[in-house]
């Protein structure tokens, strides 16, 4: 074993070091109080593999925020002359004395270059050892825990580097990291058995809605690919399948999309879509068996409607590997895979060309993810969008709180030691560089009401310079003293937008079920994306890529402001939706044809 081997060296060269200079003591870099509903179960076998990532500090990353902003602003002369994959990493890279005193820690416990994975910016370092050596190269023990949920995830609440790292390596993980990822599909509600047959123009009259928007009645009951073209003005847009346009889908949880499914969809709502389909790629080890038994409702909704709207935009979908509850002590599975996202961004930041928009409909609460650590992976969105890729998520499925019971009676607590009642805000969604959507339903449309639409203000992230009015705006609204303590005023306020989010109709497993959650918004608002891009590209203009510098500005005349409905949460009834922005269905629903013209 290489560890083992690592330590009686580092111990027969401490000593001559030690008579050298004062010993580099190992101090605490990270300590945290379990959250809640995690447990102690268990030791860890000493030699299961566990595969550490190492963060060092990102040189410049203030300098690639700055041209994040400025390629991403409209009224900026650099819009849309986004960064070349090149430039961001020599951005992101780390300062030399990093890499040197980080390398020269590791050849101490007998670690070789061959036994690094690097990330191209060299951000990232990522060794696979037994925990045993984690626990020497750490000065921490680690724990099997198990959640409420039966999930287990092998874990410590503290960990300790050596002093003279502290300021060369930002965070070590899987140490303290107790987010899992979740889909937003609301699991309250999960799948509604539907009639074969898609029943659309009854006798009933098409729903004017003004600006010579006509919606089928149906609609209000039933939502199809038709339904979002006609609700959000896209009728009669014909993308092109340009090369260079594209669009993803990211899927996580052993979710793949299955293309069976996908054709009956297409057959059903999108006929001129059949026989097409996307590109498939696994992220570490991500599975798609394409058996039809086993596919995901959540890969399956958010590919059908995504590329339902986008067709025939290029596509692709990710699966990225491990889920928390597959953890077993005896299977010897690396843990590495219970942190999908940094796997998933260290895939698609070494991608020549990554799809031009992505959607997400994954998250946790934001307090589950360590500061630091939620830090870095928002730092590795910045990074797509400054390369000119629009980066989407849905913003939850809970309100203002944690979704782990109902909201009208929910407590919701921190986990930062004092244990008080506060909002629970979900992440990526708070992440200030990814446009995050969140969910009406109905038409005429209201905030989604049978779940609710994740909104509320980040504990972890400033509110960003591209909505500080809109934001500033809602909060003088609020009567004094509204909710004080339980939110941060000064936080990232989110959704941005919002979009349907209940009552889609898809395939699933050779059946039509109604499925619901932001989930859906997501994918449909990155639908709708994918069209802009082709729209740019057809006015010889680049991709959107970061689209909120855009959408708080120029763009808030392209949305349906939403004004009815609410998302409760942690016993209150959350935020109103109003006028104007409000951290429950943002700036609003898209108008596609209103936003193209802002965009072309
Ligand atoms: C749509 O459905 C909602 C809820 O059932 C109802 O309140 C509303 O009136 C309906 N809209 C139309 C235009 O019929
Ligand atoms: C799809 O493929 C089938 C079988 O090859 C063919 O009959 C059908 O015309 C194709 N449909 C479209 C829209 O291309
Ligand atoms: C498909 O999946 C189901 C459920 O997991 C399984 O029972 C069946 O054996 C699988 N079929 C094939 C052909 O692998
Ligand atoms: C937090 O406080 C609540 C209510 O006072 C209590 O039920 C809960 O056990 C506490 N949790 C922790 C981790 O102390
Ligand atoms: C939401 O609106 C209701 C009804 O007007 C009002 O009573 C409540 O105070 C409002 N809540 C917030 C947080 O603005």
């Amino acid at each position: 074993m290489r560890g083992l081997l690592g330590l009686v060296g580092s111990l027969l060269l401490a000593i001559p070091l030690a008579v050298a200079a004062p010993p580099n003591v190992y101090k605490t870099k990270q300590r945290i109080d379990a959250p809640r509903g995690w447990v102690k179960h268990s030791t860890p076998p000493p030699d299961q593999p566990i595969s550490l990532r190492i963060a060092l500090p990102q040189q410049n990353f203030h300098a690639l925020e700055k041209h994040l902003f400025e390629v991403s602003d409209p009224d900026h002369n650099r819009y849309g002359q986004h960064l070349s994959k090149e430039e961001v990493e020599a951005l992101v890279a780390p300062h030399k004395d990093s890499l040197d005193a980080v390398d020269e820690w590791l050849s101490g416990f007998g670690f070789e270059e061959k036994d690094l994975i690097r990330s191209p910016a060299k951000d990232w370092i990522t060794i696979t050892v037994p925990v045993s050596t984690a626990e020497k190269l750490l000065d921490t023990t680690y724990h099997v825990w198990k959640h409420t949920s039966g999930d287990m995830l092998v874990r410590t609440t503290s960990y300790s580097l050596p002093s003279n790292l502290h300021t060369h390596i930002e965070l070590v993980q899987p140490t303290t990291m107790f987010g899992r990822v979740k889909p937003e599909k609301s699991t309250i509600f999960g799948l509604d058995e539907v009639t074969d047959v898609l029943h659309t123009a009854s006798e009933a009259l098409p729903l004017a809605l003004g600006s010579g928007i006509i919606v089928d009645p149906s609609c209000n009951s039933t939502i199809t690919v038709s339904c979002l073209l006609q609700l959000y003005n896209a009728v009669g847009y014909v993308p092109s399948n340009d090369p260079r346009n594209s669009i993803g889908i990211t899927g996580y949880l052993e979710q793949f999309a299955n293309i069976q499914d996908l054709q009956t969809f297409y057959a059903e709502q999108r006929p001129d879509a059949l026989n097409s389909t996307f590109t498939f790629h696994s992220v570490a080890g991500g599975i798609n068996s394409q058996n039809l038994s086993e596919a995901g409702a959540e890969a399956n909704l958010d590919v059908q409607f995504a590329f339902g709207i986008s067709h025939p935009i290029p596509a692709t979908f990710y699966s990225t590997a491990g889920r928390p509850s597959q953890f077993t002590p005896d299977t010897r599975t690396p843990t590495n895979t219970n942190e999908p996202y940094t796997d998933w961004l260290d895939f698609i930041l070494k991608q020549e060309n990554p799809p031009l928009t992505i959607s997400t409909s994954y998250g946790d609460d934001e307090q589950t993810v360590p500061e630091d650590f939620a830090k870095r992976i928002c730092a590795g969105l910045a990074q797509l969008g400054a390369r000119g890729v629009s980066v989407i998520f849905s913003s939850g499925d809970y309100g203002v709180g944690d979704g782990n019971s109902d909201p009208a009676t929910q407590e919701c607590f921190t986990n930062d030691g004092r244990n008080i009642t506060r909002f629970i805000p979900t992440f990526p969604a708070s992440c200030p560089f990814v446009t995050s959507v969140g969910g009406t339903v109905n038409i005429q449309e209201v905030a989604v009401s049978r779940f609710f639409s994740g909104g509320g203000f980040s504990d972890y992230f400033k509110r960003p310079v591209y909505q500080e009015q809109a934001v500033c705006k809602y909060l003088k609204s609020l009567p004094k003293g509204t909710y004080k303590g339980l939110f941060n005023a000064e936080g990232r306020g989110f959704p941005d937008v919002a979009a349907q989010s209940d009552r889609y109709r898809i395939w699933y497993r050779g059946r039509p079920v109604h499925i619901g959650g932001t989930s859906a918004s997501s994918p449909a608002f990155a639908g709708l994306v994918a069209l802009l891009n082709d729209a740019r590209f057809k006015a010889k203009k680049s991709s959107l890529g970061f689209l909120n510098p855009l959408l708080y500005s120029r763009g808030v005349s392209g949305f349906n402001d939403i004004t009815v409905g609410n998302n409760h949460g942690c016993g209150t009834t959350g935020f109103n939706a109003s006028q104007g922005w409000d951290p429950v269905t943002g700036l609003g629903t898209p108008n596609f044809g209103k936003l193209k013209g802002i965009v072309t």
